[in-house]
């Protein structure tokens, strides 16, 4: 059976359990978005809702939209007083009808990232604001690298296409400047990021990357997510606690 990976990847028990991080650490990313009251802003990948339910505490009106049903099933649980649309981001066709439009950790993972700028483009009003963060170019090189050694191992060269891509801040603006969206600032940054616990790394790769090893037998994958582990230990592994390497990319961009 051919299981379709990107319908089935988000687990939101997983990462609200153990993954909090990532809408803690995008948290400081509302304060630059700075929602006002009544203000209508899209929350594009908004995962299980958190920093929709942050935005809408402005008194601004959120919409979330994820194409994830899993994570907007969760959200919709979490915050049932809010908006949220199931849709791939590449797909949306709103015109005009945000003041701002709002990502943490998501844009990474939309491989159609013409289609997504110019959705962003046509859903924002003239003079809307684009406030976003997503992993940048170098972003958990040695995770991937480690895991890459590893899948080598166990699939030879048939490796999954990547489901992610991570690019210069240079070449991101230059895609949004394509929609008539004007960079007003962008910075790429390390940073460090401790993950829980001792089993901190395996459930790390098995919310974001398990897809490398979806094709092998589950125990095979619980090996070799092991061995990824192991290859990681001496440079992620540091005072008792793993830390990956992110690098982010965060900008603001207004619609010209
Ligand atoms: C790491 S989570 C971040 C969630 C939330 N923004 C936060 O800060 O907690 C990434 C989210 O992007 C969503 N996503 C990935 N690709 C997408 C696409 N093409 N269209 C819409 N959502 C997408 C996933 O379903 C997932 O919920």
């Amino acid at each position: 059976m051919v299981v379709n990976h990107k319908k089935t990847r988000w687990d939101p028990e997983l990462y609200e359990a153990r993954h909090s991080f990532v809408w803690q650490l995008g948290e400081d990313l509302i304060q630059l978005l700075d929602p006002k009251p009544g203000e209508r802003i899209l929350d594009l990948g908004c995962g299980p809702g958190q920093l929709t339910a942050k935005i809408a505490e402005s008194g601004a009106i959120p919409v979330g939209l994820d194409a994830s049903p899993a994570m907007i099933g969760q959200a919709r649980q979490n915050f049932p007083q809010l908006s949220f649309v199931l849709q791939e981001a590449g797909e949306m066709r709103f015109q005009q009808e945000f003041d701002a439009v709002f990502s943490n950790a998501a844009l990474h993972w939309m491989l159609d990232r013409e289609a997504v700028a110019r959705g962003v483009a046509a859903a924002l009003k003239r003079g809307g604001r684009f406030v976003a963060e997503l992993g940048g170019r170098g972003n958990i090189r040695q995770i991937e690298d480690a895991i890459e050694r590893v899948a080598r191992r166990h699939l030879g060269d048939n490796l999954p296409a990547k489901q992610t891509y991570y690019p210069a801040l240079g070449e991101y603006a230059a895609l949004l400047e394509r929609h008539g969206l004007e960079v007003r600032s962008a910075t790429l940054f390390d940073r460090p990021t401790a993950l829980e616990g001792e089993a901190g790394m395996e459930n790390w790769i098995r919310q974001f990357k398990a897809y490398y090893f979806e094709s092998v037998p589950p125990a095979e994958a619980t090996k070799a997510i092991g061995e990824v582990v192991e290859e990681l230990r001496p440079i992620a592994f540091r005072d008792g606690h793993w830390v990956a390497d992110y690098r982010r990319l965060r900008f603001i961009a207004v619609k010209i």
